[in-house]
């Protein structure tokens, strides 16, 4: 054992030095954070410390002014019984007490990180928990996760199982975190945390953001900024049930847990079987939350998020459109509008599929995924010759963990649904819909054959949108013992997992969003494998300026897809401008979602203008970095948020205008993230039309100006907004 520990010191001495073992320290770094633990073999891991970035030469300055807290680093139920643990189980003989120690530790180089393993053995028992700290190179994000190795010689059973604990020193703490519910997610809730436990979880079962999110954002100097004071920002890697607990109840600590919920998936861990959980990634920023964000984005688009340094297309969708009504006709005229617009990708939506029962509306059909004769006689090839035609590319929607009980589907395969045997099930929508078990292999096999079967028939299909709209009702698996049941929560997740791996493995370019129930699947559980995830069902663009600010705290512009909608907005019947639907869904992944035979000439020209100008700022918003300026949840009569390309010689600055009165007041709008050295000419870009549809003119006299990027930061801009609802882009080109 001495020699494990020993080789791995000698092993780690030849790394260049991102993680540092010196004496009992282990020094884990990124570019601008550290972590630093404590402990040799034989001894318990402490946790010391985690915050802006220190040198192994400083680690006595941390000890010396008093930054270390000397806590455990992975609380476990036992010995000690009276605090949260992280990990409690039942030993297969009923003892239920774990006191683990350090038995090696180790690290090695990894794609774009070092990763350092802290192995802990119970004294007792051969229970084996590793412990898992992933520090990356490319991003400030350090992804923590816990594996439990059980080599008893019985079955042991873990009731709580996180994958990392996290503990602060108690100050003026404010949690940030999202909630929401269908239509409203992600909507930023900040609060001051107080004594007590405040959980954040989830028990869908499937679609684990449609109402909050495994992510959280911690401010340790007093209510949230956005530019300035330390802030902590973790987001937990999973897309089933969730829990993320905040424990004020020492008044030195706050202790954070996070991981899978073990409510109701407490998991029977064989002999020789080792259960790993989800990642938590954690990073850190002393620029709020707004440094926290941008660390968040670069660790997705270098990684986390399937081809996240791509550049995404402007598509159109042909849900809000036509909804169930496709057919070869709609679709191809849908096509040829779009594509005169400078559209890229056409995705035909809902209502394509089904033969022996074809898909008129959300009844059946979910299961039979083969073309709807009827709606479409020249088969998906007859649409993708349309694309073809008019030079764009083409996706298709599926539902593909779904099942309606009028489908073929169902009537050959009932053993594959979840369900309770002896209960009729409750079904979802159209009264008929019903979960696939996806702990079975034979369903995931199913699942896999749907987009193979898609991508081997078509091998043109450029894009699919995977959509998921049902919690997991009838808890019941067919497949799982009825010992293990308790295990289908999180053996489903895995299984979709499986999925995904197999169909990026065989088709890596296939550009995929990940859509539940609207924005239901926006986690880094599922994003490695998707390009991106649907915002919302809701396209009103207020309401959507709330809930992409809520998403941006997280995820990156190019992983939100953002679409222009109909006016009235067919979810709250709100009228606005074409050009301020355009503004707000020019800040994520632009896309429409209307049907183009419904827009006047002028909306036409418009949106063939505004699709022209994202593409050329299109690199700027999808890879810059993004500064949110002035909140909309802060009830101001305005809102503002811009992006700076990563070498600040380029950024696009927006303002919305929420609330009109006659001789308003409105403050200057300063900017950020700009360089203060640079000087930038300043242009207003999507004017509204003028006479005639001609291209119209600038009414803010910064416009075409050259002006300092100090200046811009430090005394900002006047903007001079039209009416209700108007808005104004800025492009901003270094001289
Ligand atoms: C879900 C999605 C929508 C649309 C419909 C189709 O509600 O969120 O975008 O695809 O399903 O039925």
């Amino acid at each position: 054992m001495k020699n494990l520990f020993l080789s791995a010191f000698l092993c780690i001495c030849a790394l260049p030095a991102f993680a540092v073992i010196e004496g009992n320290n282990i020094l884990i770094s990124t570019p601008n954070t550290s972590m630093l633990l404590n402990g040799k073999q034989g001894e318990v891991l402490r946790f010391a410390y985690y915050g802006d970035k220190v040198e192994p030469g400083m680690i006595n300055s941390i000890k010396g002014g008093q930054l270390s807290l000397n806590d455990e680093a992975y609380p476990v139920f036992g010995v000690n019984a009276e605090n949260e643990p992280a990990l409690q189980v039942t030993h297969a003989d009923g003892n239920m007490s774990l006191d683990l120690i350090i038995e090696s530790i180790s690290q090695s180089a990894v794609t774009n990180a070092e990763l350092t393993k802290i192995v802990l053995k119970d004294k007792v028992y051969p229970f084996v928990v590793t412990l898992n700290y992933k520090a990356y190179k490319n991003s400030d994000v350090i992804e923590c996760w816990s594996e439990f190795t059980n080599n008893e010689k019985k079955a042991v059973t873990l009731y709580k199982f996180a994958s990392a604990f996290l503990p602060v020193r108690l100050d003026d703490i404010w949690l940030s975190h999202l909630n929401g519910a269908w239509a409203s997610e992600a909507y930023l809730t900040e609060e001051a945390l107080s004594p007590g436990i405040k959980i954040l979880s989830n028990r869908d079962g499937v679609r684990n953001t449609l109402g909050g999110n495994p992510s959280f954002m911690l401010s340790l100097d007093g209510k949230p900024s956005e530019g300035t004071g330390r802030v902590i920002g973790g987001a937990l890697a999973y897309s089933g049930n969730y829990k993320i607990m905040f424990d004020i109840s020492n008044r030195s600590r706050l202790k954070v847990f996070a991981g899978i919920n073990e409510d109701a998936s407490q998991y029977i861990l064989e002999p020789k079987e080792t259960f790993t959980t989800p990642e938590l990634a954690l990073t850190y920023s002393k620029e709020g939350k707004g440094g926290v964000s941008r660390s968040f984005h670069d660790y997705a688009r270098n990684g986390k998020l399937h081809n996240g340094l791509n550049n995404r297309d402007i598509l159109l969708n042909s849900w809000e459109g036509v909804y169930f009504n496709v057919n070869q006709e709609g679709m191809d005229q849908m096509m040829k509008d779009f594509s005169a617009m400078g559209g890229e990708l056409f995705v035909m939506d809902d209502g394509w599929f089904g033969d022996k029962y074809p898909r008129d509306n959300d009844k059946s059909s979910l299961g039979d995924w083969v073309i709807a004769k009827k709606k479409l006689p020249q088969g998906v090839e007859g649409l993708l010759a349309s694309a073809k035609k008019y030079g764009i590319k083409f996706g298709i929607w599926i539902e593909p963990e779904m099942c309606n009980s009028v489908s073929e589907l169902y009537e050959k395969h009932p053993d594959w649904i979840i369900r309770q045997n002896n209960r009729e099930p409750q079904m979802g929508r159209g009264g008929t819909q019903l979960v696939l078990d996806l702990s079975n292999p034979k369903v995931q096999d199913f699942v896999f054959g749907v987009v193979d079967g898609l991508m081997t028939n078509y091998p043109d299909l450029y894009y699919i949108k995977w959509d998921a709209n049902m919690t997991l009702a009838n808890y019941g698996s067919n497949y799982l013992p009825m010992n293990k049941q308790s295990h289908l929560y999180i053996e489903f997740h895995k299984g979709l997992r499986n999925v995904l791996e197999r169909i990026r493995a065989k088709y890596p370019k296939l550009v995929m969003q990940a859509c539940a129930s609207g924005g239901g699947r926006a986690n880094y559980g599922l994003l490695p494998y998707f390009e991106e995830f649907w915002g919302s069902d809701n396209t009103d663009a207020l309401q959507r300026m709330q809930i992409q600010w809520g998403e941006s705290q997280f995820y990156p512009a190019n992983a939100i897809a953002s679409h222009v909608s109909a006016n009235k907005n067919h979810q709250t019947q709100r009228e606005v401008p074409l050009k301020l639907r355009f503004d707000v869904a020019m800040t994520g992944r632009l896309g429409m979602e209307i049907q183009p035979k419904d827009m006047t000439e002028a909306d036409k020209i418009f949106a063939k203008n505004a699709i022209a100008t994202y593409k050329s700022i299109r690199p700027v918003i999808q890879q810059g970095d993004q500064y949110r300026l002035v909140s909309p949840y802060e009830k101001q009569p305005f809102s503002s948020l811009m992006y700076v390309s990563k070498d600040k010689s380029r950024a696009v600055f927006f303002s919305y205008k929420l609330e009109h009165f006659v001789n308003q007041y409105i403050p200057r709008l300063k900017m950020n993230g700009l360089n203060p050295d640079k000087m930038y000419k300043v242009t207003e870009i999507n004017v509204e039309l003028g006479r005639d549809n001609a291209p119209g003119r600038s009414r803010n006299r910064i416009n075409n100006q050259v002006v300092s990027g100090k200046q811009l930061m430090n005394e900002g801009i006047e903007v001079s907004f039209g009416g209700q609802y108007s808005s104004v882009v800025f492009e901003l080109n270094a001289q």
